[in-house]
């Protein structure tokens, strides 16, 4: 079977032809998943059948699999009694409960868990129902925001870091209080290098970036509006319409993620993973050596 990648937009994102995530998949293949993944940010497998533990598996691949902090049920809806690291994303209530924290309708872009000291990198969605329109996943490229940045506005923003927290609202601007200790934040670089491509990457967003930190309110307001801009141009964003079976993984050091609205008497189901990331720093020689 050979494997292609069809790249899935002029934005981002390509397509991963020829692999069953369902069978085992060797060292060369996770090599060039790899390979592909860092030069799309976006990987995209179609028509696959993959259960709770396959989908582990594969993420096991790329890293280990990351925690859920987020309230999770002990099971799916099928009854089966859910691994660690997995967590549904669902607006279907189960004795009028949902499935975990409630993901119904429109979700501004994010970057998961920014709001942390070591956000997760990948985070990878497994559809099993989807609406009959909406509940897209749009996908924003942090590099070309950043390389679209006027030239003075990226030295503005030059050893600046941003607040970014942890609201739990889908479709809000978040606000920096004097009393965050019920919330959960972390400041991180405005833009931060990529520690395995070495790319700048624009690391702000609609709904978790509370403001710059040491400048003015209304100073930050503004260039965070500049910056939202720049990130949210439809000309770096691919549009993922999804379909029962597909498996969509992203990079969250270098791609943000909105979903579109959707109608709230229709069902959605994608089961979750992530793997264990650390902190992102502006430049790569502020990494830690590995
Ligand atoms: C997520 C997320 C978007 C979607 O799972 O982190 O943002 O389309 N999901 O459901
Ligand atoms: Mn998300």
């Amino acid at each position: 079977m050979s494997i292609e990648i069809l790249p899935a937009s002029d934005a981002l994102g390509a397509e991963v032809t020829g692999v069953d995530l369902n069978a085992p998949i060797d060292g060369d293949v996770a090599a060039l998943l790899r390979r592909a993944w860092l030069d799309y940010q976006v990987l995209v497998f179609r028509g696959q059948d993959l259960d709770q533990h396959r989908q582990l598996a594969f993420t096991r691949l790329f890293g280990q699999p990351g925690g859920v902090f987020s309230p999770r049920p002990q099971r799916g809806l099928d009854g089966e009694p859910l691994e660690p690291g997995i967590m549904m994303v669902s607006n279907i209530r189960r004795d009028g409960k949902p499935l975990g924290l409630a993901h119904d309708g429109e979700m501004w872009f994010h970057s998961d868990m920014c709001y942390d000291e070591n956000p997760h990198q990948a985070t990878m969605l497994y559809a099993i129902e989807i609406p009959s329109r909406g509940g897209n996943t749009l996908f924003a490229n942090m590099y070309a925001a950043y390389d679209r940045l006027a030239g003075t506005t990226r030295e503005r923003i030059r050893g600046r870091t941003a607040l970014q927290m942890h609201e739990y609202h889908r479709t809000d601007r978040p606000r920096a209080r004097d009393d965050m200790s019920d919330v959960r934040h972390f400041s991180h670089p405005v833009a931060i290098s990529h520690a395995e491509t070495g790319r700048k990457a624009l690391y702000v967003n609609r709904l978790m970036t509370a403001r710059i930190d040491g400048m003015e309110e209304a100073e930050s307001d503004a260039l965070i509006d500049e910056l939202l801009a720049a990130s949210e141009d439809p000309g770096i964003v691919y549009e993922h319409v999804w379909r029962v079976g597909d498996l969509v993984m992203w990079d969250n050091r270098c791609v943000t993620h909105a979903r579109t609205d959707f109608p709230e008497t229709e069902r959605r189901l994608l089961r979750r993973t992530t793997t264990e990331g650390s902190r992102p720093f502006e430049t790569l020689a502020e990494y830690p050596a590995a």
